[in-house]
C-alpha cells in the first residue's frame, strides 16, 4: 500500500520547468501541501495563495533544514548555476530535516550511458549529481530519492529552435538521414509525473530514475510537423553528419575563448548525443519509458508545434 508523500517544498518554483511542478501540485490541493522556496533575490512572481518561503540566495544549511523540516518531500528545479553551487548541500539538508523522498534536480536524457556523457560534459555533470544522491541514500535509512529522466525538454526547444529547425526562414539543418528518434517531454507532462510519484507511486520509485517521454520523435517527424503547421512543404534543408558534427562542437567547446560560441557548441552536443545511434535516447524504444506506470499522457507532436508557433 503506498502512502502519499504529501507536504512538498519545492525549490526553484519559477523559471522554466517549476511552473509546471507547481501547478501540477496545486491542482489537486486535497493531496498536496505545497510550501515554494525562493530566493530573497527572486523577482519571481507566484500564483495567488502559493505559499512562499523566502530564504538566502545562497541557500545556507540552516535555513535550509528549517525550510525543509515538516516536509515530507522535497523537488528541486534549480537554475544550473545553482545546481552546481549548492546540490549536494541540498540534498544533506533534506535527509538531516527528515524528509522521506527528494526529487534531485536532473531532469535529463541518459545520463546512465558512460558514452552519451563522454559526448555531452553537461550529461557528465547530472550523473555526478546523481551517484552523490545515491550514495547519500545508502548511508540514510529513512531517506530516499526518485530522479525524473524527461528527455529534452520539448516546449524549451520547440521555443528556441533548438531542434534546427527554423519556421521564421523555413530551413532546417538535418543530421544524419534525419530518422534517428529520441525522446522529448513537455513541461505539463514534468509537472504530471512529478505529482504521480508522489501522490500513487512513493514505492514503485523509491530510489529509482523514473522516466517519461511526450513524444519518441526524429528530425524527419518535425520537419513534417513544421511543415504542416506553417502550410510550408518548401524549406531549405541543410545536412550533417552526426559524428563529424559531435567532433566539431568538442572542439569549439575545448578550444573557443567565446563564451556564447561556448555554449552553441554544448547545446548542439545536447542536441546531438539524442540524435547517435545507440545510445537509448528514444527511451520507448530502450523499453525504459514509465508514462503507463505514472499515467503521464503522450504529446500530439503538431500540436506542440501549434502551441509553440503561437508563442
Ligand atoms: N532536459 C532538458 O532539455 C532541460 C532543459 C532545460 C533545463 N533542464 C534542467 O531542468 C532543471 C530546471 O531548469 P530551468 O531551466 O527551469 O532552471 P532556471 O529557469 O534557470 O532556474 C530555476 C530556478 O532556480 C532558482 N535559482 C537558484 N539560484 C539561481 C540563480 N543563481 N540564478 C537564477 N535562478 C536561480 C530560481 O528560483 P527562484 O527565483 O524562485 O529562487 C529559478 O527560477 C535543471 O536541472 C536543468 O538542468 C533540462
Amino acid at each position: 500500500m503506498n502512502s502519499s508523500l504529501r507536504k512538498v517544498a519545492l525549490v526553484g518554483g519559477s523559471g522554466h520547468l517549476g511552473p509546471s511542478i507547481l501547478q501540477a501540485l496545486q491542482s489537486d490541493p486535497t493531496t498536496f501541501d505545497v510550501t515554494v522556496i525562493s530566493r530573497h533575490s527572486s523577482q519571481a512572481l507566484f500564483p495567488p495563495s502559493t505559499k512562499v518561503l523566502r530564504v538566502s540566495d545562497d541557500y545556507p544549511p540552516d535555513e535550509m533544514v528549517s525550510a525543509f523540516r515538516g516536509h515530507d518531500a522535497v523537488v528541486l528545479s534549480l537554475n544550473f548555476a545553482a545546481e552546481f553551487q549548492h546540490h549536494s548541500a541540498l540534498v544533506d539538508a533534506s535527509i538531516e530535516a527528515g524528509v522521506k523522498r527528494l526529487i534531485p534536480s536532473v531532469w535529463a536524457g541518459r545520463i546512465d550511458v558512460a558514452e552519451a556523457r563522454e559526448i555531452f560534459p553537461l550529461a557528465a555533470v547530472k550523473y555526478g549529481v546523481l551517484e552523490y544522491v545515491r550514495r547519500r541514500a545508502v548511508e540514510c535509512e529513512g531517506w530516499s530519492w526518485t530522479s525524473v529522466s524527461t528527455g529534452l525538454f520539448s516546449d524549451l526547444c520547440l521555443e528556441t529552435n533548438f531542434y534546427g529547425l527554423d519556421p521564421s526562414t523555413h530551413t532546417a539543418k538535418i543530421w544524419g538521414d534525419g530518422t534517428a528518434k529520441f525522446s522529448a517531454t513537455t513541461h505539463d507532462s514534468i509537472g504530471l509525473a512529478v505529482a504521480a510519484i508522489l501522490k500513487s507511486h512513493p514505492a514503485e520509485t523509491k530510489n529509482k530514475d523514473v522516466y517519461i517521454s511526450s513524444f519518441d520523435i526524429s528530425l524527419n517527424d518535425l520537419l513534417a510537423a513544421y511543415k504542416s503547421a506553417t502550410g510550408v512543404s518548401d524549406w531549405t534543408i541543410n545536412t550533417g553528419d552526426v559524428d563529424e558534427g559531435i567532433e566539431e562542437a568538442k572542439r569549439v567547446h575545448a578550444t573557443s575563448s567565446d563564451v556564447m560560441e561556448k555554449m552553441r557548441a554544448m547545446g548542439l552536443l545536447g542536441l546531438l548525443v539524442g540524435l547517435k545511434e545507440g545510445l537509448g535516447a528514444d527511451f520507448t524504444a530502450a523499453g525504459v519509458v514509465d508514462n503507463e506506470m505514472l499515467g503521464v499522457p503522450r504529446g500530439d507532436l503538431e500540436q506542440a508545434v501549434v502551441r509553440a508557433l503561437k508563442k
